[in-house]
């Protein structure tokens, strides 16, 4: 595990981060590199100056300036911590302005980006993966709160050319602390185990977290994660089913007053990332000639809601 850096430890010559957006986990990962001295600039829709006020899990405020990434400058570093949905396409917009070795941070919720991310990059740009369990978000444009603390898996999901030690120093400041895997997709699984349980029954039942603890969601949380087991496996993932439920146990418990991400997304209307979550447990169940009836019920419904 890497813990944060100390600021005096930082070498001068860090490279400058390019974040993507002013969305609240890629904000969080501006902010608190920026606190432990990491040279950061934003990659906007339109470019702008952006100020934050940032309030750290211990309720202390720091004020932000960030500028946007000069277009011209070839971008060496860059994490992109947006919605699934947005990725292939952000991708796509950076292309022309990535370094030949650039090196790139995803990070998201959901699955079903890599492969075709990996598909745009050259053979010398690197691309990282990393999954987080942080906090965060947006109380009004200019104020930003890390409101649950967390912690960070990082994989490189291609093969490193040259190991570039900046990457596992920026994400461990940034989003820390950070264990770093060789291989990110059985956490990529375990996370999609719960996550496709919790998310579209909340949004659907427009509920928060702890409610789905009511006896009579248990039967549905019980065949949905036996459901995405057989798919986990049949990729080569297993999971182990009874600490999966557990571990559905623990964050339905410890979570319960909150609401989910797809709850937020539908309640502000806006795209939920139900493609990459139930969407993708089903795609991958096709794959393997498998039948998911309670996925695909509960897929069924959010498209007829709306989702
Ligand atoms: N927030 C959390 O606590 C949390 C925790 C763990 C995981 N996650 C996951 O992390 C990911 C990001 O979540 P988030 O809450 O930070 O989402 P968010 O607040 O929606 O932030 C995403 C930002 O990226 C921007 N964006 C997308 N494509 C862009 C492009 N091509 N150029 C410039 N900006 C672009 C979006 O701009 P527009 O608004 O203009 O589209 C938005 O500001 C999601 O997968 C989420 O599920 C979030």
């Amino acid at each position: 595990m890497y813990p944060a850096m100390n600021s005096n430890a930082m070498q001068s010559a860090n490279p400058t981060w390019v974040v993507v957006g002013k969305g609240a986990i890629g904000l969080l990962a501006a902010c608190q590199a920026q606190l432990r001295q990491w040279p950061v600039a934003l990659w906007l829709r339109q470019p702008q100056p952006i100020q934050i006020d940032f309030r750290q899990l211990t309720q202390e405020h720091s004020q932000h300036h960030f500028s946007s990434w000069p277009v011209g400058t070839p971008i060496t570093h860059i994490f992109i911590a947006v919605k699934a949905f947005d990725v292939q396409s952000c991708l796509q917009q950076l292309l022309p302005h990535l370094s030949d070795d650039a090196q790139i941070v995803l990070s998201h919720n959901g699955m079903g980006t890599l492969e075709p991310a990996r598909a745009l990059l050259s053979s010398k740009q690197q691309l990282w993966f990393v999954s987080t369990t942080h906090g965060a978000y947006k109380a009004d444009k200019h104020q930003l709160i890390h409101s649950g603390s967390g912690q960070s898996v990082l994989a490189a999901v291609t093969a490193p050319p040259k190991p570039d030690s900046k990457v596992q120093q920026f994400v461990a400041d940034a989003l820390g602390p950070v264990t770093e895997v060789d291989n990110i997709e059985p956490c990529l699984w375990q996370k999609l185990a719960i996550n496709c349980l919790i998310n579209p029954l909340t949004a659907l039942h427009n509920i928060q977290n702890g409610e789905l603890a009511q006896a009579k969601y248990q039967p549905q949380l019980k065949q949905l994660l036996h459901e995405v087991c057989l798919v986990a496996e049949a990729e080569g993932y297993p999971l182990h089913e009874a600490s999966c439920w557990q571990l559905v146990q623990q964050v339905i418990e410890k979570t319960a007053a909150n609401r989910s991400s797809m709850l937020q997304d539908r309640r502000a209307n806006r795209p939920t990332e139900l493609d990459f979550i139930s969407g993708f447990v089903l795609k991958q169940a096709k794959k393997h000639q498998l039948t998911l009836p309670a996925h695909a019920c509960l897929y069924q419904q959010c498209q007829d809601a709306g989702f």
